[in-house]
């Protein structure tokens, strides 16, 4: 598992970026920002240096902490993935680049792909004196036209992306992903019913193109929920005293609630049911909501079967139900 905190030197290289950076003005800035996301906007309203500083203060820890989740899943059912090349598509400050660098050792090639000059000015200087993303490329502009362009990738990552564009465009966004993806393609979403209902399509979209889901689900069926419900996932990362201040928020966690699905060229070797919810632990069992094969069930673990109840203790919402888990 990928520690859902920023690496020591994304860290220090956005400390120093936000050095007599107003706090007030960056609230204010990161509150317009969210305003229009709320409103279903993108990140349009990200124009000068200060917005995508703001931007980077208020969401990148979240959407890092969910980048870093999903990657991890991808390889607890891939551990064979040793990807050397990423296409990181709709980077904007660089933070799915940074979560795969810390995910994967073996890459060694980044190219990041956004039309905002500002967000990507931004990434280029946070990854300046990086040990690992010093070298990467950044292509400004559309990434669907740009992706035409490139060549393929081990691993293509879109983080909190799609949502911004139509659907028509995210359908052709999706296969010119996959097409680009030599062994995995990984799409996070906010973990709203509109972001789960965006990555559902395009699942549905590349699994009739043969891709295999290495996870969340453990099958390439139909997802079994039925609405109102829907399928994401809750990640916990610490907030810092600035992330506080500029969100105006008191606790010192913050839950990040997302969505995602990782995709592959090769079966998955094993897959398990997944925990959908977080479980309910009882004096007298303990009952998980899982997604399985043969759709959603509730498992019920008595206390009296004394290694499973053991095992079920340790499933939090989001892990997969291995073998030997
Ligand atoms: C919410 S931000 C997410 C940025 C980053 N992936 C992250 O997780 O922090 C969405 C990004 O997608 C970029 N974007 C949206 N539509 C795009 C397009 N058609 N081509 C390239 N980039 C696009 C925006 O410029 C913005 O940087």
């Amino acid at each position: 598992m990928i520690s859902p905190t920023f690496p020591a030197e994304l860290k220090a290289a956005l400390d120093a970026r936000l050095q007599g950076f107003s706090r007030t003005d960056a609230a204010q800035r990161s509150q317009k920002i969210s305003t229009t996301y709320r409103a279903g906007g993108g990140s349009g309203t990200i124009k000068s240096e200060a917005d995508a500083l703001a931007y980077a203060l208020a969401r990148m820890p979240a959407t890092y902490a969910a980048v870093a989740a999903s990657l991890s899943a991808l390889i607890e059912i891939a551990p064979d993935l040793a990807p050397e090349t990423l296409l990181d598509v709709g980077a904007g400050p660089g933070t799915a680049s940074w979560a795969a660098a810390e995910a994967f050792s073996s890459l060694q090639d980044f190219t990041l792909l956004d039309a905002n000059a500002t967000l990507s000015r931004l990434a280029l200087e946070l990854a300046r004196d990086s040990s690992r993303l010093s070298g990467c490329r950044y292509l400004p502009g559309d990434a669907a036209a740009n992706l035409a362009e490139v060549s393929q990738a081990d691993l293509v990552v879109a983080s909190y992306v799609i949502g911004e564009l139509g659907e028509s465009d995210q359908r052709k966004l999706a296969e010119t992903m996959w097409a680009k993806a030599r062994h995995a393609l990984v799409v996070i979403e906010p973990g709203t019913p509109a972001g789960y209902a965006r990555i559902l399509a395009l699942r549905q979209q590349l699994t009739a193109a043969g891709a295999f889901v290495a996870a969340p689900c453990p099958h390439e069926k139909p997802c079994p929920l039925i609405a109102p419900d829907w399928c994401h996932f809750n990640q916990r990362l610490p907030r810092s005293q600035a992330h506080r201040q500029i969100k105006g928020a008191e606790v010192p966690f913050e839950d990040e609630r997302f969505i995602y699905v990782a995709l592959t060229r090769a079966p998955p070797a094993a897959r398990g049911p997944r925990v959908l919810a977080p479980p309910d632990v009882g004096k007298a069992e303990i009952t998980a909501k899982l997604c399985t094969e043969d759709g959603v069930a509730l498992a019920k673990v008595p206390r009296r079967d004394k290694a499973a109840y053991a095992g079920a203790r340790r499933w939090r919402w989001g892990d997969a139900v291995l073998s030997e888990s």
